[in-house]
């Protein structure tokens, strides 16, 4: 079972990954955690690449193609080996990102994003996509707070760089992707409170969970 967790900057992700993993092996799931960029020791390399805010002259097919490039790695290396002995992947971004990103925002066209998925990277979605959804405002106080607070290097901060306007593109972006596969998307109220949350979370995939093969 492949599970992914999207939304915008401060959604809460990070935390949500470890709730998800602490439930799947309290049911006694194999399962492990893993994030785009980075998830491979290339994929870190890519992703310093990509969110180092001194890298604001990149290009958005460039940084399409880098955030491919550490996707195809992350397949290869992590995600479907573990998905073939049966584990449960449970990754904080993945191609709805792109899609959204640089797809949207960046003005690159989703279907090219989602072209280029499906004939260089095989095509594989996740069976559940959880969708972190509140309004920009509050996600990047929460995004700056960490970056203050020292829990996230301010070396990682391009996209907390973004307008507004841009942040905004993002979780409308989001949002048009949860309604256009609503089978695969599940949309949280990440405003709540984080216990709230967190037990919506949880409960969303235990009822998507298959029975142990
Ligand atoms: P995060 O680890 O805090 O989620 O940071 C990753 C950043 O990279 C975030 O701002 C979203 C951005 N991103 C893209 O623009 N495209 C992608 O395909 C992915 C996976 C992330």
């Amino acid at each position: 079972m492949f599970i992914t967790l999207e939304g915008i900057e401060g959604s809460g992700k990070t935390t949500l990954v470890q709730s998800v993993v602490s439930h799947c092996h309290g049911i006694g799931r194999d399962c492990i955690a893993t994030r785009e960029p980075g998830g491979t020791p290339i994929g870190e390399k890519i992703r310093s690449i990509l969110l180092d805010p001194r890298h604001s002259a990149m290009d958005p097919i460039a940084e399409m193609l880098l955030y491919m490039a550490d996707r195809v790695q992350h397949i290869r290396q992590i995600i479907q080996p573990a998905l073939r002995e049966g584990k449960v992947v449970v990754c904080d971004r993945y191609v709805d990102a792109t899609i959204v990103y640089q797809g949207v925002a960046r003005g690159l066209k989703p279907e090219t994003v989602i072209g280029l998925h499906n004939s260089l990277l095989g095509g594989l979605w996740p069976d559940i996509t959880l969708l972190l959804d509140l309004p920009p405002r509050q996600g990047l106080q929460r995004a700056w707070r960490q970056i203050d607070d020292g829990e996230r290097g301010s070396e990682e901060s391009r996209f907390e760089k973004e307008t507004m306007d841009f942040h905004s593109k993002i979780r409308e972006g989001y949002l048009a992707r949860a309604m256009a596969e609503p089978n695969r998307f599940r949309v949280v109220n990440a405003a709540l409170p984080q216990q709230e949350v967190e037990a919506e979370v949880v409960r969303m995939v235990s009822e998507a969970l298959p029975p142990d093969p």
